[in-house]
């Protein structure tokens, strides 16, 4: 069954969440290195209860599904910043994370915003780019993670409105 792009409900939150510590703690050494206590302050909030919450709240919380095993999640603000992005490590490098900022683009771009930002991680922001994200000048210091974060920006296309 191929990979399909969903509006998360809550009852996804455990998987969810268990991909998103998997994604930080199995892909995003760059970021840590060997700096466990920055890896437990990125994942403190990164609870079942919180992701139940920030499904619940969020109007653009997606995951992508196949064969009823979550392989992805994003999120997207009402002002088009995207607030998160993970893959499994099981699926990494087969365009779920390309699949899901697509949709993410798309409901921006239907909501008439004009441009989507995000903080990147040093692990993705290769990947950032290719998708034509360009550096702002908003970079800073994560309060939590004291991590640099990847300041990230792309003017959208309209819409198109014959699909
Ligand atoms: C880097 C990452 C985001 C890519 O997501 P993915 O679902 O594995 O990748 P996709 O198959 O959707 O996209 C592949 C693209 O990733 C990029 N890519 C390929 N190899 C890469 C690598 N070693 N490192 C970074 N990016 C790479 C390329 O642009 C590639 O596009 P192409 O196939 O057209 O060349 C993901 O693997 C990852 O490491 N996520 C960790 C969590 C994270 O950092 N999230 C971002 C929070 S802001």
């Amino acid at each position: 069954m191929p990979v399909t792009v969903r509006a998360a409900t809550t009852d996804d939150a455990a998987a969810t969440c268990d991909v998103i510590r998997r994604s930080i703690v199995e892909l995003c050494r760059a970021d840590y290195g060997s700096d466990e206590a920055f890896l437990a302050r990125w994942l403190a909030n990164k609870t079942v209860e919180n992701v139940q919450r920030w499904i619940s709240q969020s109007r653009h919380f997606l995951v992508a599904e196949e064969d009823g095993a979550i392989l992805g999640a994003a999120s997207m603000t009402e002002a088009g910043k995207v607030l998160l992005n993970y893959v499994s490590p099981d699926a990494r490098f087969r365009g779920v994370s390309k699949a899901l900022m697509q949709a993410l683009e798309d409901r921006a771009r239907t909501a008439g915003i004009t441009e989507c930002s995000l903080d990147s991680t040093q692990t993705a922001l290769r990947f950032y780019q290719s998708l034509g994200y360009q550096p702002t000048d908003q970079s800073y210091i994560h309060p939590v993670t004291a991590a640099p974060a990847l300041a990230l920006a792309k003017r959208l296309r309209p819409a198109d409105p014959s699909r």
